[in-house]
């Protein structure tokens, strides 16, 4: 240990309780940050067909360039290298693989992420592979999308063809992320590909989404050729009545069905809700074995965390007839998320006591704020170190209780292409000006790489290294 390292300031929160292999990542998505639509036989996903409904993203953006991460990528594994991360999860993009949904396989979008796992390997960087990140083929969609059980099939099919190929180094894989965007968001509400604002299609959407799930969990560990850590993703709020009027706690109640027990129970063997389906009017379309499929024992449970939710009943709205309402007083961050770091530990203990699953990783934390750059070219984004922070300390917190937590992943590597918001919300902890592609550290990843260094000296390990902007 250097000079220098003893004299900095002792890491905030005290990292001191975390398990020596606990994993410090980075996270991004594949339409998020590789652009490069067209290369190599890429066809459209659904994301690219919704950025050209006029009025569907902010300032009329695409992922058409993005971070420009599918030229780029070895410059990024090099800034993630001098962040010090054990980890990165990252998302394959489908259409990329199979550029027809099903059956063809196009080797020159497996050879990207091939060659992307070695150098990750290389560099001592953990590959977690994310399979759906929301960019469906759009061919699929064409066949009926989610709401189909062929989907569900396809995905496995899908997932077996990526482990086929990379599952000789990846040892961690993750299947679907937050299905509840997937169906609830991009199938009910409309906000998000592939628009649609339908219960019903909603529900049966749901539904094929846990069991693509459980069929690729079972076809990533029959293909991969080392053993494989599998798990799902799921975004998760804890739910707080706004008032105690019945109808409010009534309603925290519905919420917390929709967001949390609608995944959570199917996954943990306990079937749908009951009370969620009498709330929807809409059984989802099980058949034979279903729920034992969705309820295949995996490896981890991913949990991404962004905020509670403080519900009143909402009798005209739409499903579940509930609505997030303001805290009065609270911090909210550019995307008008109430910061709320003690939500997480709150989610992990309850999560980890409710369902018990063998470990659970924050697979997802991060926030955006209106990061400026400096005319020294530095960027000062303290609201986002201090949110960093706060949320580890949760994560520290909750394991001091007794919650298997594995890792964290900061969101995100890179600012990137915020969905419905474009490019005006950045959540990286590099900063992209998109005009230059030029990538700078922010504060708050030097900040990240500080404590991660400071865990790995805690921890005993050699391989802590020091990082410059
Ligand atoms: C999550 C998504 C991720 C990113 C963050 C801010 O819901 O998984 O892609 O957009 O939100």
């Amino acid at each position: 240990m250097s000079a220098a390292h003893q004299e900095e300031s002792p890491p905030v929160p005290d990292l001191s309780t975390l398990p020596p292999d606990f994993l410090w990542g980075v996270a991004t998505s594949a339409y998020q940050i590789e652009g490069a639509v067209r290369a190599d036989g890429r066809t459209p996903s659904i994301w690219d067909t919704f950025c050209q409904v006029p009025g569907a993203i902010d300032n009329g953006d695409t992922g058409e360039v993005a971070c420009d991460h599918y030229r780029r990528w070895p410059q990024d594994v090099a800034l993630m290298r001098r962040l010090g991360v054990d980890a990165y999860r990252f998302s394959v993009a489908w259409p990329r693989v199979l550029p027809e949904g099903t059956g063809r396989v196009n080797p020159a979008g497996l050879d990207f992420y091939d060659r992307l796992v070695d150098a990750l390997l290389a560099a001592g960087i953990r590959p977690f592979v994310t399979l759906y990140h929301w960019d469906l083929p759009q061919a699929l969609q064409e066949r009926g999308g989610w709401p189909e059980r062929a989907t569900a099939e396809a995905f496995a099919d899908y997932a077996a063809v990526v482990a086929g190929r990379l599952g000789d180094r990846v040892a961690d894989w993750t299947t679907v992320n937050e299905p509840l965007c997937v169906a609830w968001i991009g199938h009910l509400e409309g906000r998000m590909a592939p628009g649609e604002r339908d219960l019903t299609r909603a529900v049966r959407a749901s539904h094929h989404v846990l069991l693509g799930h459980g069929l690729a969990t079972r076809a990533i560990r029959a293909a991969a050729v080392r053993p494989a850590a599998v798990g799902a993703v799921l975004n998760l709020s804890p739910c707080e009545p706004a008032s105690d009027r019945p109808e409010d706690v009534a309603a925290a109640r519905r919420m917390d069905g929709h967001v949390n027990r609608w995944w959570l129970d199917p996954l943990h063997g306990r079937g749908y809700p009951a009370d969620m389906v009498a709330t929807y009017g809409v059984e989802p379309p099980v058949r034979g074995d279903d729920l034992a499929v969705i309820a295949t024992p995996t490896d981890f449970l991913g949990v991404n965390y962004y905020f509670r939710q403080v519900v009143a009943d909402d009798p005209t709205g739409p499903p579940p007839y509930a609505r997030q309402v303001p805290v009065p007083g609270s911090v909210c961050t550019a995307m008008g998320w109430e910061a709320y770091p003690a939500g997480l530990e709150q989610l992990l203990v309850a999560v980890s006591e409710e369902y018990a699953p063998a470990r659970l990783v924050v697979t997802e934390s991060g926030s955006a704020w209106h990061d400026e750059i400096a005319a020294d070219g530095t960027v000062a984004d303290r609201e986002r170190t201090d949110h960093l922070e706060r949320h580890l300390a949760a994560c520290v917190a909750a394991v001091d209780r007794g919650v298997p937590l594995g890792g964290y992943f900061a969101w995100s590597l890179l600012d990137n292409f915020e969905w419905a918001y474009g490019y005006d919300k950045r959540f990286g902890l590099v900063h992209v000006d998109y005009s230059t592609q030029r990538r700078t550290v922010k504060a708050s990843g030097l900040r990240y790489a500080e404590l991660i260094r400071a865990h790995q000296r805690l921890a005993g390990s050699s391989d802590a290294v020091e990082v410059s902007r």
